[in-house]
C-alpha cells in the first residue's frame, strides 16, 4: 500500500501534492493561448441555454456554488441546489435549460436521482465527473472529463481543483462566444505553477501545530470565496473530528458572532484589492475586536498584518482562480490538524468516498 502512496503516509496527502499535475491535465488542450480561448469537446456546439442548474452533493457542491457564482457574474441565469434537495421539489425546467451533474464519481446516488428528474422534464443535461463511464457520464447528454487521475482519499482534494477549472472553463464557454477574458486564460495557464509554488511555501503545518485543541474552527469567505469557506470547514470537520463551520463573512453578524471566543479560530479569505476584500477584512476586525485567534489566507493586496494572528500566503491570481490556491492551504491545514490528532484521514469514519443509497 505504501508504493501506491509514493511515500506519503496518506493518500490524501499524496493528491494534495498532485494537485499541479492534475490540474494540467485538466487545462490541457482546453486552455488555448494563442487564440484567446477556453473550450472543451463536451461543450462544443453547446448554446448559451436559459439557465443552468447544478446539482452536487458534498464537495461537489461547493464547486457548484462557485460555478453558480461565476455563471451569474457572466450573466446567465444560474443556481446551485444541493442534489438531495433538488429531487424533493424539482425546479421548473425547459428544454433550454442545462442541469449539470457536478460528481467527481459519477455514481452519487442523490445526483445522479435529481439529474434523471431533470431529464425526465425535458432540460439538457451535463455531467462534470472524474470518472470516465461512471453513470453519470453515461446518462447524460454531454460529460466535462475533470481528468484529475484516480482519487483514493475519501476526502475530495484534487478533484475539487479541478472542478473549479471546469467550472470557470464551462462559464466562459457560455459568457461569450467570441472569445475567453484574456487575463482568465492566462491565470488558467499560469495555475499549476502557482499551485506548486503554494504548495512548496504552505506554513499551514505550522499553523496546524499553534491552533490545536480548540473549542471550534469557523471559516469565512465573500462571493467566491464563501464557497471556499464551506469547503474549508467541511474537509476539516471530516477528517480532524472537530467541530468546523463555514459561514458567508456578511452573515457572521446575524448569529455565528454569538459563538466567537478566544478559543474559536477563525479562518479567513482575503484577497483582491476590491471591495469584496475591503468588507471581509471589517469581518475580520471584528471578530478580532471579540479575542478570536485569525488566520487570513492572503494574496497581499491588502494590509491584514494587523488583524491577523497568522497569515497563509498565496500569490496573487484572476478572482476566478485565487479560491483554488486559498482552498490548497485550506486542504493542508485540515490534513495536519488530522494528522496530529493522529485521525485515519484516508478513511474517515463514517463516511464513504462514493454514496450509492439516497
Ligand atoms: C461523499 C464523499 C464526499 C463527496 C460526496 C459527493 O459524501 O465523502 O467527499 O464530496 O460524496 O461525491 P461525488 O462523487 O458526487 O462528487
Amino acid at each position: 500500500e505504501q508504493t501506491g502512496k509514493s511515500g506519503y503516509d496518506h493518500y490524501m496527502l499524496k493528491e494534495i501534492n498532485e494537485q499541479p499535475l492534475s490540474l494540467r491535465q485538466c487545462t490541457r488542450g482546453r486552455v488555448d493561448e494563442l487564440a484567446g480561448t477556453v473550450g472543451d469537446e463536451g461543450l462544443d456546439g453547446l448554446d448559451r441555454p436559459d439557465r443552468v442548474q447544478f446539482v452536487a452533493c458534498g464537495t461537489s457542491y461547493h464547486a457548484a456554488l462557485y460555478g453558480a457564482s461565476l455563471l451569474r457574474a457572466a450573466g446567465v441565469q444560474a443556481d446551485a441546489y444541493l442534489a438531495s434537495e433538488y429531487a424533493m421539489t424539482p425546479c421548473p425546467v425547459t428544454s433550454e435549460t442545462l442541469v449539470v451533474g457536478v460528481t467527481q464519481s459519477g455514481e452519487t446516488a442523490d445526483t445522479l436521482s435529481a439529474l434523471r428528474i431533470a431529464d425526465d422534464r425535458g432540460a439538457r443535461t451535463l455531467a462534470m465527473t472524474n470518472v470516465v463511464g461512471s453513470s453519470a457520464a453515461r446518462e447524460c447528454d454531454r460529460t466535462f472529463l475533470l481528468r484529475a487521475g484516480p482519487e483514493i482519499g475519501v476526502a475530495a482534494t484534487k478533484t475539487f481543483s479541478t472542478q473549479l477549472v471546469g467550472l470557470a472553463v464551462l462559464a466562459e464557454h457560455l459568457a461569450d462566444a467570441e472569445g475567453a477574458d484574456p487575463d482568465l486564460v492566462t491565470a488558467l495557464r499560469d495555475l499549476p505553477d502557482l499551485a506548486q509554488q503554494v504548495l512548496d511555501e504552505s506554513r499551514a503545518a505550522e499553523v496546524a501545530e499553534e491552533f490545536d485543541g480548540m473549542d471550534a474552527y469557523f471559516f469565512i469567505g465573500r462571493g467566491l470565496h464563501y464557497p471556499v469557506a464551506l469547503e474549508g470547514a467541511l474537509k476539516f470537520k471530516e477528517i480532524t473530528y472537530e467541530h468546523a463551520e463555514g459561514f458567508a463573512a456578511g452573515e457572521l453578524k446575524h448569529g455565528p458572532l454569538a459563538l466567537v471566543t478566544g478559543r474559536t479560530p477563525v479562518f479567513a479569505v482575503v484577497a483582491g484589492d476590491g471591495a469584496l476584500a475591503r468588507k471581509t477584512l471589517a469581518n475580520v476586525k471584528e471578530v478580532e475586536a471579540r479575542d478570536a485567534p485569525v488566520v487570513v489566507v492572503s494574496d497581499g493586496s491588502q494590509e491584514v498584518a494587523g488583524y491577523a494572528d497568522r497569515v497563509l500566503e498565496i500569490p496573487e491570481s484572476h478572482p476566478a482562480t485565487v479560491p483554488i490556491l486559498a482552498n490548497l492551504q485550506f486542504q493542508l491545514l485540515a490534513y495536519h490538524v488530522a494528522d496530529r490528532l493522529g485521525r485515519p484521514i484516508d478513511k474517515p469514519r463514517n463516511l464513504a468516498k462514493s454514496v450509492t443509497v439516497e
